[in-house]
């Protein structure tokens, strides 16, 4: 009966929806999927399965409307959700802080230039004619000494996104450096308990994500998953997730490391930690 329905409510034995109490903000192919499915391990994480780019595209519908997207949780369980595109949202960091100024945010970082190629590597699974990844990124100039190939494309979005340090900027003027948790890209592929152990710390919750959980599956050349809620057996992230890249010219490569070299430095100043990426 309703009278039951509502004492029970009251006793928190029937799971409602609610805002997140985390965000996955970013960054766009750098192993945010990976992040919330190791996540979803947790018996206290409740995430939203697909992006639900609220705080970029959806803002206009309000807090009822995002609070729907949620699945329904005990108290305690955390409720999240992942949209990578929020990081370079100008207007996010004011947006979610409306929604919940003590909200727990975390970013994935990975090294920008595979970043790049990851990014370019699924736009050309999608349009095969796409040019070379090395005449998108790079410009030919005739002026100077460099010769071809001599100017990155820095507005270029697969290029443009690997520069972190704005974005990071933005996100510290309205959030304490507390309140952000970076993760290695590279450290989450290499050493996921270990990874999964600081993200667990970080959101106060029991360590329960371990080495139990992982095998890496070298076919894939990525870690996977023993088991899951969903699935008894073992099984790696989707077709999508861990693509082959294509081979890029060493030269075009040299040209993006010195491209980010001063952008990775501002980074590690920001964020206080360095990522080592060559
Ligand atoms: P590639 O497919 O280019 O290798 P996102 O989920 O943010 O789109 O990031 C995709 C990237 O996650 C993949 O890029 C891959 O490198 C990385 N990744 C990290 N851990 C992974 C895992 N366990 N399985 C598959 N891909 C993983």
């Amino acid at each position: 009966s309703e009278n039951k329905y509502r004492r029970l409510k009251k006793q928190n034995l029937v799971p409602v929806k609610r805002l997140p109490d985390a965000l996955i903000i970013g960054v766009k192919k750098c192993g945010t999927r990976a992040l919330l499915e190791f996540l979803r391990l947790h018996p206290d994480v409740r995430a939203a399965g697909s992006e639900v780019h609220f705080f970029d595209k959806f803002y206009h519908k309000g807090f009822e409307w995002y609070r729907d997207r949620m699945p329904p949780t005990l108290e305690g369980q955390i409720t999240m959700e992942k949209t990578p595109s929020y990081w370079v949202t100008r207007s996010a960091p004011k947006r979610v802080y409306a929604m919940n100024p003590s909200v727990k945010l975390l970013a994935v970082v990975r090294d920008p230039v595979t970043r790049a190629i990851s990014d370019y590597t699924q736009s050309a699974s999608k349009r095969p004619s796409l040019p070379r990844f090395e005449d998108l990124a790079l410009v030919n100039s005739t002026v100077g000494w460099g010769g071809a190939w001599s100017v990155v494309d820095a507005s270029w979005p697969p290029v443009r996104l690997g520069v972190y340090a704005r974005p990071l900027r933005r996100w510290l003027r309205r959030f304490p450096r507390s309140r952000l948790l970076l993760i290695s890209g590279e450290r989450l592929v290499a050493d996921p308990a270990a990874e999964m152990a600081r993200v667990q710390e970080f959101l106060g919750l029991k360590h329960v994500i371990t080495e139990k959980h992982f095998y890496f599956n070298s076919t894939k050349g990525f870690p996977c998953l023993l088991k899951s809620e969903s699935r008894p057996t073992p099984h790696c992230l989707g077709k999508t997730k861990g693509r082959s890249h294509p081979h890029i010219d060493p030269v075009a490569i040299e040209r993006l490391r010195d491209f980010y070299r001063p952008f990775n430095e501002r980074f590690y100043q920001l964020s206080g930690i360095n990522f080592g990426w060559p």
